[in-house]
């Protein structure tokens, strides 16, 4: 035998020097979950070491981030039920807590990146991304609340806009709204293949965002498809896109790894609050071995392809697994 893998799998310096993929902390972004009431904090039960937090509190969440390495965020509202409408009306005043918090924010934390969060649904009494009328998601007549969404984004700050609702054409209305107000260097990191899938749960009941009738099948995709991706992709990149995004990630690695052949773009993969939760509950048994499999969960994420990875563990990732940064 004149071949032997083995022999580069000798030992731990060999495997470090032929090692393909390395994760960075500079790849990593953590979402964040904020709260109107800004001394609040409360722990998401689905989702262990993961809380909802009023400005105050995010802002010790940030900094202990940034301590660690972890520099990029994305941020959602947790809208509470009397704000909510079905027009989304309270996402767009610019005095509303989300955008009020993201002045604050961009002031302490200039240096760190803040995505934004696009899509009705935080803010809807309907709970869907888009609005309804008749029992029907609408997607033209959705986009100009969508585009004035993004517009207020940009203006209190946000460095990227992230529309997560899955509507038609909303890359380009958004990006020529900015544009048509100066905002030419906010970037779009789209939900390029944002699928109906079970694995939003958690998040769900982090910002009580679940549909109130039906589900989110007439616009995010079906789970079956894969060609599909590619089509989106077409369009975000021909709309102006600056990242084009999978959502979930690990039931979808050959996805990434289809975009990431398809497209210059760098490709993000969220790697959602269902994905956490199952190796959350399964290390709370003692079925699995936490430190173990966390790391192996994003490196898989990398090695398919995605150059940002949005995930719940950055934190931890970063304090468990980096701590000589
Ligand atoms: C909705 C939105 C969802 C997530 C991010 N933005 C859920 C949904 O589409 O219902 C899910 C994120 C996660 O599960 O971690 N605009």
């Amino acid at each position: 035998m004149r071949i032997r893998p083995r022999r580069n799998r000798a030992n731990a310096s060999v495997r470090g020097m032929v090692r393909e993929t390395r994760l960075s902390l500079e790849q990593l972004v953590y979402p964040l979950f904020l709260l109107e009431d800004k001394q609040a904090v409360q722990p998401i039960l689905s989702m262990p070491g993961i809380s909802r937090f009023g400005l105050e509190k995010l802002m010790v969440e940030v900094d202990e981030c940034m301590n660690s390495g972890v520099t990029n965020f994305i941020l959602f509202p947790a809208v509470d039920e009397k704000h909510k409408d079905k027009y989304a009306t309270y996402s767009l005043d610019a005095s509303n807590f989300y955008l009020s918090a993201i002045r604050e924010l961009k002031k302490r934390f200039p240096e760190a990146v803040f995505i934004s969060d696009v899509a009705m649904d935080p803010y809807s009494s309907d709970g869907h991304d888009g609005l309804v009328i008749d029992g029907k998601i609408v997607n033209d007549e959705t986009l100009p609340i969508l585009s004035a969404m993004a517009l207020a984004q940009a203006e209190a700050g946000f460095d990227i806009i992230g529309p997560s609702d899955m509507m038609d054409g909303r890359v380009g209305e958004i990006r020529d709204t900015l544009d048509d107000h100066g905002f030419v260097n906010v970037g779009i990191m789209s939900y390029t293949a944002k699928y109906a899938s079970a694995f939003y749960g958690p998040f769900r009941e982090a910002l009580d965002s679940a549909p109130k009738s039906g589900d989110k099948k007439t616009y995010q995709m079906d789970y079956a498809n894969r060609n599909e991706a590619l089509r989106e992709a077409d369009l975000d990149e021909e709309e102006g896109a600056d990242f084009l995004m999978v959502k979930p990630a690990l039931c979808y690695l050959d996805v990434i790894r289809d975009l990431s052949n398809y497209s210059s773009l760098p490709i993000a993969a969220y790697n959602v609050s269902g994905e956490y939760a199952m190796l959350k509950a399964a290390a709370e048994r003692g079925w699995i071995d936490y430190n173990k499999a966390m790391p192996e969960m994003l490196t898989s994420i990398a090695r398919s392809g995605a150059s940002v990875i949005l995930t719940y563990f950055a934190k931890e990732y970063a304090q468990k697994f980096h701590s000589k940064f």
